[in-house]
């Protein structure tokens, strides 16, 4: 509708008696030469007005110029429900239900960049369909410690890791004339305290660790917009931070697209005119005393913005850089009208989503090849566990989706089954009962009348005879797990989950836990089970994913983003007791050794290490051999197939660098490929070792330093599973 009105309007402008197409509207002049033109048209009042938000999730154009409102949406799964003009409520429509893909865990999992340009492609046509100007995502920022909320929309633990997989998606969905709006800039990682906690971090842990995946999401996916963080960092709120705002995004970086805030993040009038921020979008007022009576006049960067302009007190320089970037982003999107028109739920996008989910499962543990499940000699399936029935992608907060259809895993894996075997449903334990959420209705009752030992003596009784125990469990998206706004309490599996798994192991050998979650969970029980599968919230296709890698139709080939400690106090923040629910202050006191880099470092065996994940088949790697190549290197080695079935390795280079004037981790992820190869086949893997990949931050010298000396490139399938070794000398 939108793109018509535009359409017309340019019409009319081409059609008057006009001479010619003003610069701005015409889209074969120079992006630059556009919005200066629309800039020099635009009075002081038009300017401020595109700076703030005029619903829940617009903000205004300029009607008299035919320049169009932005419109923004959730992001980063599917694309969320309309909600009202002014409230986080539902809007009710039926025409906006979309595709639930995989959570963003599942995509890092997947460590494909193929799948992230799939990912992006369909969810950007899913954004452009529904006519949003910006898609609040991808998240990337790191996974700190297991009880963050909100880890299941990040992307791991790895900055190289998580910096890959975000960039193909960015492309793609901005090749829809959508753009991406990553998030939540930078150091927002926790949902404890989330608006009022100062992240105290060094500079080196910065630049090494939390900055560089968002660098990539600018530098090579070419984000057109980013939104602040909500927390604090030098004191200062992240939507309005001189540092990491003007200073690193826009001077270091060269970001020129719109700084956005997180919603309801800005907090200061001044800081917001002058640290970067670029739209407001959110900030509660009460919309009827206010001093300015309508509620989105009261934005910082609204009247109050005004005011100052009028009297002097802020520049119009600062000013027109911020309009600047807003009209960038709306040509980029809103105003571009070569923009596919984009699809919703189309057989493409279903496939898509379930190709994604199959690359994304890990296969943990798979003791005596318990699976696949061999179908031709099992008779009863027991599948137990509240995960197997509930649909996963209502709730969380802000990505909870109204998804068209949603898999569930019972439903996929009578499916998949149908009468080769029996499958009997237990419950096992009684969890969150959410039916509802945001009016989005599952239509399932999760009620259940018994006691905590009848479901666990039903389940077991059900158990004795079957030839294979699934057991879904983990977490969900009810408060205190995986869920915006609060952190989890524990590391351990919520509710009676732990019970059940140890009484139905006291009577079967033959049970695989399914794992339904975005965080690492304890397994206590780990020994006393056969299989192990992390299968993350895998949207719409979840059902019919999980069947296919449990019943052999794909072989997994997912591989962890981040580490499993055997306990919370092996991660590196909770050793250090740095990470707090109740403090202002959180002092990342493990610096730059989080995740796999402190477990190395202090020699702790993880429960499962990052980059682990198994297949149905078994690969073998050649010698690595290393050459020089221009200013850097080449690693190359063969990967063979020596099982019986095709697969997907994804191989692992990591580097250490022997002689450093500080301290580096043992080794870090410096690059990776899947490759999918045939039973016997033989691929030989090239990696690029550029001079880049091997320096540090030295914050002495405020900036990257490469120091000669020798280091070694590690090939393997995962961080703990090495399989060959080079030196270089540099
Ligand atoms: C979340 C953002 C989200 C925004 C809009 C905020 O509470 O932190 O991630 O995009 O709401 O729903």
């Amino acid at each position: 509708m939108r793109s018509t009105l535009l359409a017309i309007f340019l019409l009319a402008v081409s059609c008057s008696t006009a001479p010619k197409v003003a610069t701005y509207l015409d889209e074969s002049q120079p992006l630059e030469k556009r919005v200066e033109d629309a800039l020099s048209r635009m009075t002081l009042e038009e300017k401020v007005k595109i700076l703030h938000a005029q619903s829940k999730f617009s903000s205004a154009g300029v009607p008299r110029l035919g320049i169009p409102e932005l419109w923004t949406t959730d992001g980063p799964h599917g694309i969320r429900p309309e909600v009202l003009w002014d409230q986080w409520n539902q809007a009710g429509w039926t025409n906006d239900s979309c595709t639930a893909f995989p959570a963003l865990t599942c995509l890092a999992a997947s460590w494909s960049e193929e799948m992230s340009a799939l990912y992006g492609k369909a969810i950007g046509e899913e954004a452009r369909y529904r006519e949003k100007d910006v898609l609040l995502g991808p998240g990337v920022n790191i996974y700190r410690t297991p009880l963050c909320g909100r880890n299941f929309e990040y992307m791991g633990e790895d900055p190289y890791l998580a910096g890959k997989m975000c960039v193909p998606y960015i492309q793609e969905v901005q090749k829809n004339g959508v753009a991406v709006c990553v998030k939540h800039f930078a150091l927002n990682n926790q949902e404890a305290n989330r608006h009022t906690y100062n992240a105290v971090v060094d500079d080196r842990t910065l630049y090494e660790i939390y900055l560089p995946a968002f660098k990539a999401a600018v530098q090579e996916g070419g984000a057109w917009s980013i939104m602040g963080a909500y927390n604090l960092y030098e004191g200062q709120h992240l939507c309005h931070n001189d540092r990491i705002l003007n200073r690193i995004l826009k001077e270091e970086w060269g970001f020129d697209g719109a700084v956005i805030s997180d919603w309801g993040g800005v907090h200061n009038t001044e800081e917001a005119i002058t640290n970067g921020l670029d739209i407001e979008m959110g900030t509660g007022t009460n919309g009827l005393d206010s001093k300015y009576g309508k509620s989105y006049d009261a934005y910082n960067l609204a009247l109050p913005y005004l005011e100052r302009l009028k009297d002097g007190r802020a520049s119009v320089e600062v000013l027109d850089d911020k309009v600047r970037r807003v009209l960038r982003l709306n040509f980029r999107t809103a105003m571009n009208n070569s923009k596919p028109t984009g699809s919703l739920c189309s057989p493409e996008h279903y496939d898509a989503a379930r190709r994604i989910a199959v690359e994304g499962i890990v296969l943990l543990k798979n003791e005596d090849d318990i699976l696949p499940i061999d179908i031709e000699s099992t008779k009863k399936i027991l599948v137990v566990g509240e995960n197997a029935i509930k649909k996963m992608t209502v709730g969380g907060g802000s990505s909870s989706l109204k998804a068209q259809y949603e898999c569930t895993p019972i439903a996929g894996l009578r499916e998949a089954v149908g009468d080769k075997a029996e499958i009997v449903y237990q419950r096992g334990y009684v969890g969150d009962l959410l039916r509802t959420y945001n009016n989005v209705d599952t239509g399932i009752d999760l009620t259940d009348p018994r006691s905590e030992e009848e479901l666990i003596s039903d389940a077991v009784a059900a158990a004795s005879d079957a030839d294979i125990v699934l057991f879904f469990g983990g977490l969900n998206k009810a408060k205190g797990q995986d869920s915006e706004g609060c952190d989890r309490d524990s590391m351990a599996l919520p509710y009676a989950q732990n019970k059940v798994i140890e009484a139905l192991a006291e009577v079967n050998d033959n049970i695989v836990v399914l794992i339904v979650s975005g965080n690492a969970v304890e397994m206590p029980w780990i020994d006393k089970v056969e299989g192990v599968v992390e299968t993350w919230f895998l949207g719409t296709q979840a059902g019919h994913a999980i069947a296919d890698v449990l019943l052999g139709k794909v072989n997994p080939s997912g591989k962890l983003p981040f580490t499993f400690p055997v306990r919370l106090e092996d991660n590196g923040a909770h050793a250090l007791n740095a990470y707090h629910k109740d403090s202002l202050t959180v002092e990342y006191k493990e610096g730059i050794f989080v995740g796999y880099r402190w477990a190395e470092k202090h020699n702790i065996k993880p429960l499962f290490a990052f980059g682990h994940g198994l297949s149905y088949t078994t690969f073998e790697y050649g010698q690595a051999k290393c050459r020089k190549s221009g200013d850097g290197f080449k690693v190359s080695l063969d990967v063979t197939n020596t099982g019986a079935r095709e697969g997907q390795e994804i191989v692992q280079l990591y580097i250490s660098d022997h002689e450093s004037s500080l301290e580096r981790p043992v080794k870090e992820l410096k690059g990776f490929r899947k490759i999918r190869l045939a039973p016997g086949e033989t691929k030989e893997v090239t990696f690029e070792i550029e001079p880049d990949m091997l320096k540090f931050y030295d914050p002495a010298q405020s900036g990257w330093v490469l120091e000669k000396g020798s280091f070694t490139a590690h090939v393997g399938a995962s961080s703990d599973d090495i399989r060959t070794r080079v030196d270089f000398q540099k």
